[in-house]
């Protein structure tokens, strides 16, 4: 047994070798409405063991010209990343946005001074069904610009920062805008 080691060894260590020098580790799907999602190779190939068939070409097409744009509904139907992703063979789509949709500041350009948004300070608090797709659509494109006024009518931002749940667009100004 012993003095197989060092072949066992090579063949154990062989495929992490191929699949780290001949892949890529992060492939980047491109969609229209959240931006990009990271997708590791090497995390999975870890997890799954260096098996190429469990997602070529049947779930992903190494061409990413032959992938079709999917939804998260057709994915918690078990397209896609939802193939395992169905909270048995791998955490669910239903839940678990955040490990991977990557949440960055969001900053809206205004005159008068631009006005930021942290997700990480609010998803401590909520979920994003609290704001998505309700009150913001997750795609900057297709949400109208709100002023002020509808702000204190209750739209967009004004929807809990109405001096209750969160402190009132009517002050605080600086609190969201680079001004003094
Ligand atoms: C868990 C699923 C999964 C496994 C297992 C997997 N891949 Fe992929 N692969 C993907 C996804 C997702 C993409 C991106 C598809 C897209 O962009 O539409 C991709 C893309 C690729 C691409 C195109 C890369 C690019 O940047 O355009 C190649 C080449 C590839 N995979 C090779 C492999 C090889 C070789 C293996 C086995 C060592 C493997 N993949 C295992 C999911 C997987
Ligand atoms: C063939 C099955 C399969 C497919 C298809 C698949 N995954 Fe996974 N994924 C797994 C398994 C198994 C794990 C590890 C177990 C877990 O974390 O629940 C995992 C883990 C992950 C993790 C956590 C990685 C870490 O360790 O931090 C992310 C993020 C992830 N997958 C994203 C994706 C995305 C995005 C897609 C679609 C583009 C996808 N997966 C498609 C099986 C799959
Ligand atoms: C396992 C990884 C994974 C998880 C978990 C996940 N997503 Fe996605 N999501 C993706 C990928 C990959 C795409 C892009 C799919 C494409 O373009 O083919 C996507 C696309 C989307 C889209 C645009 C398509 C559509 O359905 O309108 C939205 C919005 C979205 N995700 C929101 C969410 C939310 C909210 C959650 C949590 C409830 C979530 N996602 C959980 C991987 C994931
Ligand atoms: C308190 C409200 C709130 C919560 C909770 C929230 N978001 Fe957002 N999200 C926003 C706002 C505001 C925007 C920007 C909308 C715009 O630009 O018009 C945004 C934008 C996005 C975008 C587009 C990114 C971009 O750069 O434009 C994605 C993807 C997204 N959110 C995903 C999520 C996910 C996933 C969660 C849960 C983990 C979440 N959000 C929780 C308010 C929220
Ligand atoms: C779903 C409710 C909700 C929505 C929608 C919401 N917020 Fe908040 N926000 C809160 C709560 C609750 C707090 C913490 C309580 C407080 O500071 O009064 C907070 C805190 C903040 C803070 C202080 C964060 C810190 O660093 O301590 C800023 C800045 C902020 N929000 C900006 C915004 C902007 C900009 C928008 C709109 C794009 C927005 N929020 C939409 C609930 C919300
Ligand atoms: C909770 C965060 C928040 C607070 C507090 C806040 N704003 Fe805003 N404000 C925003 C966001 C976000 C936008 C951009 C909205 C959009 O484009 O959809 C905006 C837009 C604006 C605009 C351009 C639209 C318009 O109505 O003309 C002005 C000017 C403005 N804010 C001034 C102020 C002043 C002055 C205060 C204090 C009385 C204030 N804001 C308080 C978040 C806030």
């Amino acid at each position: 047994m012993l003095k197989h080691f060092p072949v066992l060894f090579l063949i154990l260590l062989l495929p992490s070798l191929v699949s780290a020098r001949w892949i890529d580790d992060i492939a980047v799907i491109e969609n229209s409405a959240v931006g990009t999602v990271a997708f590791s190779h090497y995390q999975h190939l870890e997890a799954l063991g260096k098996n190429c068939v469990f997602c070529h070409n049947e779930v992903f097409n190494i061409d990413p010209q032959k992938n079709q744009p999917v939804s998260m509904a057709e994915m918690a139907k078990g397209q896609s990343c939802g193939a395992c992703h169905n909270g048995q063979k791998a955490f669910t789509v239903a839940e678990n946005c955040a490990s991977c949709h990557p949440l960055g500041d969001i900053v809206f350009n205004v005159a008068e001074g631009d006005a930021s948004f942290s997700h990480e300070v609010h998803t401590e608090m909520y979920s994003c069904s609290d704001c998505h797709p309700d009150l913001f659509i997750p795609d900057r494109s297709r949400n109208q610009r709100v002023s002020m006024d509808e702000m204190s009518a209750g739209a967009s931002c004004g929807a809990c920062h109405d001096g209750d749940t969160a402190f009132s667009v009517d002050e605080n100004c600086s609190s969201c805008h680079a001004m003094e």
